[in-house]
């Protein structure tokens, strides 16, 4: 191998390692396609000074009921790879993309030379169907085509390399399709975790509001409250997305509250209401020591707390309280406000927002919210009152 091979060979690993890299870090929040790792794939490893690219190159993938190739198309230009706007279909039975990958040749990957195959560049051209011919644009002399396997299925040609197609170009191609396959079944298999995660602590959230009077959707509107609080907050996106599903566990401590005293008409006499006032506690046992409760840890505990240091259990003041306790306890006390409870009816909207300004016999607002958290209420109010209309069904 050359010396310019050789530094074009680590250049090109190093780029490809540089994107594993990125893409690990990422993998558990970013919602990449498959093809979208690719294409980002093929401009770091393939795009750029010093690199050898191809004059084109097409990622397709095969549609699953009827088995045609769908791609995407990169021009090599000013040595970047520039994407096309147009998406190139090839149907089946075209003799090419499927067919050439998958079945007349068994291999993974393969660089092919006109020389090898016709007379004339001019014969060669009739092996390519016309949508592949007019994506290359100028005559196809060689290309490499490999093989993307994994939940996927698909192929990446790349055409017209300069001089010709070689065994070091197929190499890097194949390297690339087997990297960017991995993590794309990866990130698949870490969404199904994820999927099966919040589906859980939704069952767990559920099973807790069961045995009370207000069950169903009041969970899921705490949860969007809080996550229209933070979002406005400016918060980061991922602190809105934790706490979009972790407000919903804020109660989870009630499982260990007798049901006769959950669903006590009157009032609780001292004994009740000391254990009652032990659900955060509770709560923030169940949720355990796992980073992925954090917040809704932080959430079953502090959501009773007031500014003022006035709740429980721990009698927390101010910022002591954290943060996501604060926010949902804005969003419970919105909540039971605008629900029906064995001590109250159910408060409209405009009755609600009053409550928050003036306070009644339970809520003091300037006691018991965080003034920037009540600030920002008054300014989203109407999507309070948006999110309570489209989840009011129980
Ligand atoms: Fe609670
Ligand atoms: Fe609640």
């Amino acid at each position: 191998m050359s010396v310019e091979l050789c530094e074009m060979a680590l250049q090109q690993t190093q780029a490809l390692l540089r994107l594993t890299e990125t893409t690990m870090q990422e993998i558990c929040c970013r919602k990449f396609s498959g093809s979208e790792l690719y294409a980002e794939a093929l401009r770091r490893v393939l795009g750029g000074k010093g690199k050898r690219g191809a004059a084109c190159i097409l990622i397709s993938f095969q549609e699953r009921h009827n088995g045609v190739m769908r791609g995407r198309v990169f021009h090599l230009v000013a040595d970047q790879l520039v994407e096309g706007s147009e998406e190139v279909v090839i149907p089946t039975g075209s003799g090419y993309g499927a067919d050439l990958a998958f079945a007349e040749e068994q291999q993974e990957v393969m660089a092919v030379n006109w020389d090898e195959r016709s007379a004339s560049v001019e014969s060669y051209q009739n092996v390519f169907p016309s949508a592949v011919r007019s994506i290359v644009g100028g005559a196809i002399r060689n290309f490499v085509t490999c093989r993307i396997s994994g939940e996927q299925p698909g192929v990446i040609t790349a055409f017209n390399f300069l001089g010709s197609a070689t065994e070091y170009d197929a190499s890097v191609l194949h390297g690339l399709a087997v990297v960017i396959g991995s993590l794309v079944t990866l990130s698949g298999e870490m969404r199904e975790t994820e999927k099966a995660f919040i589906y859980t602590i939704e069952a767990l959230a559920r099973a807790c509001e069961a045995a009370e009077e207000h069950t169903g959707t009041h969970i899921l509107r705490v949860n969007r409250y809080a996550g229209a609080l933070a979002a406005n907050l400016g918060l980061p996106a991922h602190f809105v997305e934790s706490i979009s599903y972790s407000a919903q566990m804020h109660d989870v401590g009630k499982i260990k509250i007798p049901v006769t005293i959950l669903l006590k008409e009157g009032p609780l006499d001292a004994a009740e209401m000391e254990l009652m006032r032990m659900h955060p506690v509770f709560g923030e046992r169940i949720l355990g020591d796992s980073p992925r409760l954090e917040v809704a840890r932080e959430i079953a505990i502090a959501h009773h707390e007031n500014w003022d240091g006035s709740g429980y259990p721990y009698g927390l003041k101010g910022e002591q309280i954290p943060l996501a306790g604060r926010i949902v306890k804005i969003a419970d006390v919105y909540d039971a406000l605008r629900s029906t409870r064995s001590y109250k009816g159910a408060y409209s909207h405009a009755e609600t927002v009053r409550v928050f300004r003036d306070g009644d016999e339970r809520v003091r607002p300037a006691d018991h919210f965080d003034p920037t958290l009540l600030a920002t209420f008054f300014r989203i109010e109407h999507i309070f009152a948006g999110i309570y209309e489209s989840l009011k069904i129980d």
